[in-house]
């Protein structure tokens, strides 16, 4: 690895910018220079790999100035010291902005001795940004980090303030959005800001019960109650006394059920099944799905009156391709964990690959995206990752094409990975008997190398002659 400090110049004066970087070279730091704010934002947030330790940017730029990029790049939640250079008339604001956070200021024409000074300064000592409050009334905006998790995004931050306002109530809660998209991750993080955080969180996953048992599992039943019950048996409401009940897939409920559960709510006791002796309970209810409820009321699946008492407060989850911005942190979160996972030493993917990683919609939001990451790590041979390293319906859309996809893969009942990687195998299996099973033939049709075909052939069991 290049132990290098990379420095992004944003200055649109080409002769200013020419001799910064040549004093930057000749300082034995790697520029990386651009013309405009909007160029250099969009750099900054699609290279996450290409770490930029210190940004030096003029104030005056056309388009997007100085002062708006600095706020982008504090959305980002960045810490990435800035320095400022500007013209003597705009020195009141560059102070402002350096009370914001900024590092510091140069005044133009530079003064090279005060640029290396304070690029020394700012690459080795705390910015104000790495101490968050003390300088800058931003950061002091942004409630908390939750810990291992992304939330980069204002509008993630924003959800945020909003979880912690009402994870201290008792109000019920119940959480909308796609597959994916983070529901459990949200459950646990309302759950551990309230005050039973000490209590259970106990989940119960709806849809993966027969109906039959649903009600047993929630309400627990009594020796003797149905054939089989042997023993008397606490109900998840039970278990989950004092703390949190976690009730995922919610709208897959059953009719009865889900008037016992509205009684449940107003009673605040249960019945054990076969018993006529009501128990107390105190519990924080969460409920989730991804599917619309306004709509399942409406057709009459859902009970409107349950409805309204799941719904006190909602909690919508956006799906990934509306928070794109935050594509590049969860890569870099995914690589981190399973790096450690896998014992890896992978630094990120090359600009090609994060472009396609950008541009894809994961229709399986952030669990399509962390699979991604999980398969091109596990498979790594080298610490930057490539387009080849990525699933071929992410990297050629054109190959990902109708005449693909009417074939036996068009199976709806299959989760979207499984069908996508069918699809795939299927384009391999193709281009392999094309080309009779000549490998370097087919990778080069393909647009891989030789090796990625070989580990997915070995990893979907594509065989010869088949
Ligand atoms: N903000 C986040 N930061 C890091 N990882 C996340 C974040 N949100 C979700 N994930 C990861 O994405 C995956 C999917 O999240 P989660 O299981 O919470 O989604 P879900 O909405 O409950 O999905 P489903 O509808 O299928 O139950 C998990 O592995 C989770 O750890
Ligand atoms: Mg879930």
């Amino acid at each position: 690895m290049n132990d290098t400090y990379n420095i992004m110049v944003v200055e649109d004066d080409t002769t200013a910018s020419r001799i910064l970087e040549l004093e930057l070279k000749s300082g034995g730091y790697n520029p990386r220079c651009f013309k405009n704010a909007e160029d250099a934002l969009d750099y900054f947030i699609q290279h996450p790999s290409d770490h930029i330790d210190l940004i030096l940017v003029d104030y005056g730029l056309p388009g997007m100035n100085g002062e708006d990029f600095y706020k982008k790049i504090l959305d980002l939640n960045s810490v990435t010291p800035v320095i400022f250079m500007t013209a003597l008339n705009s020195v009141k604001k560059a102070v402002q902005l350096v009370k914001m956070g900024a590092f510091s200021y140069l005044t133009k024409p530079l003064d090279i001795e005060e640029l290396h000074y304070n690029i020394k300064n700012a690459l080795e000592k705390p910015t104000p940004g790495n101490i968050p409050g003390k300088h800058s009334p931003k950061r002091q905006e942004i409630p908390f980090a939750v810990d291992n998790m992304v939330f980069n995004s204002e509008e993630m931050q924003k959800l945020l303030r909003l979880v912690t306002r009402v994870a201290a109530s008792n109000s019920n809660i119940l959480i909308t959005g796609e597959s994916g998209t983070g529901k459990d991750v949200m459950a646990h993080i309302i759950h551990d800001h309230s005050r039973r955080k000490d209590q259970k969180l106990v989940k119960v996953s709806l849809s993966a019960l027969p109906p039959t048992l649903i009600e047993v599992e929630l309400f627990g039943a009594v020796k003797g109650a149905y054939t089989g019950a042997y023993t008397n048996r606490p109900g998840k409401f039970e278990e989950a006394d004092k703390g949190t009940l976690f009730l995922d897939e919610i709208g897959e409920l059953s009719p009865d059920i889900q008037v016992k559960l509205l009684h449940t709510i107003q009673d605040r006791e249960i019945t054990r099944l076969g018993s006529n002796q009501p128990v107390n309970i105190d519990i924080r209810l969460i409920t989730a799905t991804n599917k619309d409820l306004q709509e399942s009321v409406k057709n009459k699946t859902f009970r409107e009156d349950l409805f309204y008492r799941l719904n006190v407060i909602n909690i919508n989850m956006p799906p990934l391709r509306e928070r794109k911005g935050e594509i590049p942190f969860f890569v870099g979160h995914f690589i981190k964990k399973f790096n450690q996972r896998e014992g890896k030493k992978v630094r990120g993917f090359s600009e090609d690959a994060l472009k396609a990683l950008m541009q894809h919609d994961y229709p399986g939001n952030i669990r399509e995206l962390e699979n991604i990451i999980e398969r091109a790590l596990v498979l790594a041979e080298k610490d930057l990752l490539n387009t080849e390293d990525l699933p071929l319906y992410i990297i050629s859309r054109e190959k990902f094409t109708a005449d693909a996809l009417s074939t036996q893969t068009d199976d709806s009942t299959l989760p979207l990975s499984e069908r996508l990687m069918s699809v795939e195998k299927e384009i391999l299996e193709k281009t392999l008997k094309k080309h009779k099973y000549h490998q370097t033939n087919a990778a080069r049709e393909l647009g891989i190398s030789e090796g990625c075909l070989r580990y997915k052939i070995r990893a979907m069991g594509i065989q010869k002659g088949k």
